[in-house]
């Protein structure tokens, strides 16, 4: 068997454990029928691989790509229209249960450019410790509301921005690349790339050099403003900084002195504590409203 074809076997093992991980959530999307059909799918595919056929690098490939989407497909409310409101309930992630996603291609489809072994790594060894330790840090929050006790609030909302911010960004680097990528984009988000950097190539140039300047560890991000409706890019050293990305934010309290300090002085508990009695909740719940339109797979 070519290396290629067995790295798609180890893709399909990946994509096979996820799955009976997961496997609560796809009865709750798919019906029965389906899934019996995906599983004689890949089995059907993993003893093609295994009984050495003439299959093809990329007939694998393609097939084991087309379950992965099928997959994926269910964790999205869009393909079933008449899920209930327990459905959507359902859809979310519960605390402390994000899960590991499969990669979307071999460990080494991305060769040359990224080597299999560190793909294996990256995602196997490092992703997996972002879950694990966003899941430690949300049940241990969840304890803290339960016991009322806050004495380590710090160190969980720091574990809780560095693991949450490393999931949620790998779990968007997997699949911003592909074996099939490379090019320029097209249509709209072309459009806006050149009416927010003035072309392509600029929009790379200072992509690549906020990549090549940022400090130690860290990312170079694309976003979209959804207040100045332009494209950003932004650096995200060490990533987290307290912050967890993939993120919107719907109440924000501002902490700095320079707004509370002349009336507070150091009493910033003071300020807060009042500030409670001026949340405009309707301000919030509309951000929420528009907010909650944004949904990706639940991972
Ligand atoms: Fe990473």
């Amino acid at each position: 068997m070519s290396s290629y074809l067995s790295s798609v076997q180890l893709w399909c093992e990946e994509i096979q454990a996820f799955y009976h991980t997961s496997i609560q959530v796809f009865r709750e999307h798919a019906n029965p029928k389906e899934l019996q059909d995906w599983e004689e799918k890949l089995a059907q595919l993993q003893q093609d691989l295994s009984s050495n056929t003439s299959l093809q690098d990329w007939q694998a490939y393609q097939q084991a790509s087309e379950l992965y989407t099928q997959l994926n497909n269910y964790l999205t409310e869009t393909n079933h229209p008449q899920s209930t409101n327990q459905d959507r309930i359902n859809n979310q992630v519960p605390i402390g249960g994000h899960t590991l996603p499969p990669l979307p291609y071999p460990y080494d489809a991305l060769e040359p450019y990224i080597d299999q072994e560190t793909m294996r790594l990256h995602h196997d060894k490092h992703h997996k410790s972002y879950v694990d330790g966003l899941n430690k840090a949300e049940k241990e929050l969840q304890k803290a509301r339960a016991t009322n006790n806050f004495d380590l609030i710090k160190h969980w909302e720091r574990e809780l921005a560095f693991n949450g911010a490393g999931h949620y960004l790998h779990t968007i680097f997997w699949c911003v690349m592909s074996p099939q990528g490379g090019g320029q984009p097209s249509g709209d988000l072309m459009r806006e790339i050149q009416r927010s950097f003035g072309g392509f190539e600029p929009f790379k140039k200072q992509f690549t050099e906020a990549a090549n300047a940022v400090e130690g560890g860290g990312w170079a991000i694309l976003v979209w403003s959804p207040r100045a409706r332009r494209l950003e890019i932004l650096q995200a050293e060490k990533h987290q900084n307290l912050s967890q990305w993939d993120v919107v934010p719907l109440l924000v309290l501002d902490v700095w002195e320079h707004a509370y300090y002349l009336k507070y002085q150091n009493e910033r508990k003071k300020y807060i504590e009042n500030w409670w009695n001026i949340v405009y909740w309707p301000e919030v719940e509309k951000r929420f409203e528009k907010a909650k339109q944004l949904k990706w797979q639940p991972y």
